[in-house]
């Protein structure tokens, strides 16, 4: 079987290739290294010994995509391609809807017109909006606070669309929470370009001495120490959940939501003294005021992708901080 990743060399992507290579699927990568590097193929080969084909295309090129269709004649795609910088999606909404609305419709088109019709996309826990925690899959979701939710949840509901116009597809919606962590060999892991947005690679950052200190946006919020509550995942499990949605479609269609999370909360502080615990030194942080937009808490009800998909996340945040600090160490410059 061969799985066709947009976006695959990228932070998730490439733990997803990873798992897909070691379970015996045929890869191919379709990625215009826009936030990642050609490099981090080369090291997917490392981790698993296989080789996987990788093609410079952007998703809004059709004729490149027909021929990448034409070529390799995909069972399946799993769709990571996108912009996800929620504060720079505020100042530039225009290319967050070009870059990820456009291009996937582009890319949908693309899979029609070679009659694949199976996708497991990328979606995010920001589609929830203001819903009461824990999140559901069958919770009304849309009422998101950035251009860049917005476009999760639009492509979510396309793709609605094109399965009610058309039965065949099968679609698996995958609505991550908050993906940290790294593979533990170190080869791989999150290397933004420039000051990071996230809050990982904020803390490896200021623990490596690469940044002075890490602000704590909020410490007056309703939740256990004031700061804020998030349900942090590792992207290893992050990336086999891909594997247990990837079968699933394979083998039905349908079109079905999942959330991929932990179903557990963790504040920002928590977090913070993981990572102490990991580097066996204090972080240096100053609580300050709070971020525009954040929610004081959200987290997944997992159920559902437990039970349809067979998937549970395994891994606690002791692990997660560990891997990316092993990471940030191994690439104290990140992955040229
Ligand atoms: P990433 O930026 O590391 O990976 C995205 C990849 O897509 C990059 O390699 C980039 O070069 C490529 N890309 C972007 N636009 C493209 C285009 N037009 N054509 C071809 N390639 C293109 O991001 P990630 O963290 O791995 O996220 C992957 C997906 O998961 C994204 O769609 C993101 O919105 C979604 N997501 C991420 C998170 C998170 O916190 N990381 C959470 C929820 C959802
Ligand atoms: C986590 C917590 C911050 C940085 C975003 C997107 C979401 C999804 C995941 C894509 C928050 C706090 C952060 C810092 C801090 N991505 N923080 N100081 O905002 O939960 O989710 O990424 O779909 O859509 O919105 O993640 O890592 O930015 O923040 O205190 O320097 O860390 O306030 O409570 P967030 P994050």
């Amino acid at each position: 079987m061969t799985i066709l990743v947009t976006g695959g060399a990228g932070y998730i992507g490439s733990h997803t290739c990873v798992e897909l290579l070691n379970a015996g699927y045929e890869v191919v990568v379709v990625d215009n290294y826009y936030n990642s590097v050609p490099a981090v193929l080369d090291r997917v080969e490392q981790i698993t010994g296989k080789k996987l084909k990788s093609y410079d295309c952007d998703i809004r090129d059709r004729e490149g995509l027909d021929k990448i269709f034409a070529e390799n004649k995909p069972d399946a795609v799993i769709h990571f391609a996108g912009l996800k910088a929620v504060g720079e999606s505020a100042k530039l909404p225009l290319l967050y809807y070009e870059n990820n609305i456009s291009g996937s419709v582009t890319l949908f088109e693309a899979m029609e017109a070679a009659n694949c019709k199976k996708i497991v996309f990328s979606s995010s826990a920001t589609v929830y909006g203001n819903n009461p925690i824990p999140y559901k899959e069958d919770m009304i979701t849309g009422d998101v606070s950035s251009p860049y939710g917005r476009t999760k949840h639009f492509i979510e509901k396309i793709l609605g669309d094109v399965y009610a116009a058309d039965n065949s597809w099968s679609v698996s919606l995958l609505r991550y929470f908050n993906p940290i962590g790294a593979h533990e060999s170190g080869l791989i892991g999150e290397d933004p370009n420039g000051i990071p947005n996230n809050l990982m690679p904020y803390i490896s950052r200021v623990a490596i001495g690469k940044l002075e200190k890490l602000t704590v946006f909020g410490g007056d919020y309703e939740t256990k120490d004031g700061t804020c509550i998030r349900d942090y995942i590792h992207v290893v499990d992050l990336a086999k959940a891909h594997l247990c949605a990837v079968k699933k479609i394979l083998d039905t269609t349908g079109l079905e939501a999942y959330n991929i999370g932990n179903g557990k909360g963790y504040s920002v502080l928590d977090i913070v003294h993981a990572f102490e615990k990991v580097t066996g030194k204090p972080l240096n942080y100053v609580i300050g005021a709070r971020r525009e937009g954040d929610l004081p808490a959200f987290y997944a009800d997992a159920t559902k992708a437990n039970k349809e998909l067979g998937w549970t996340a395994k891994y606690d945040i002791d692990k997660m901080c560990e891997d990316t600090w092993n990471f940030q160490t191994k690439n104290p410059d990140g992955i040229k």
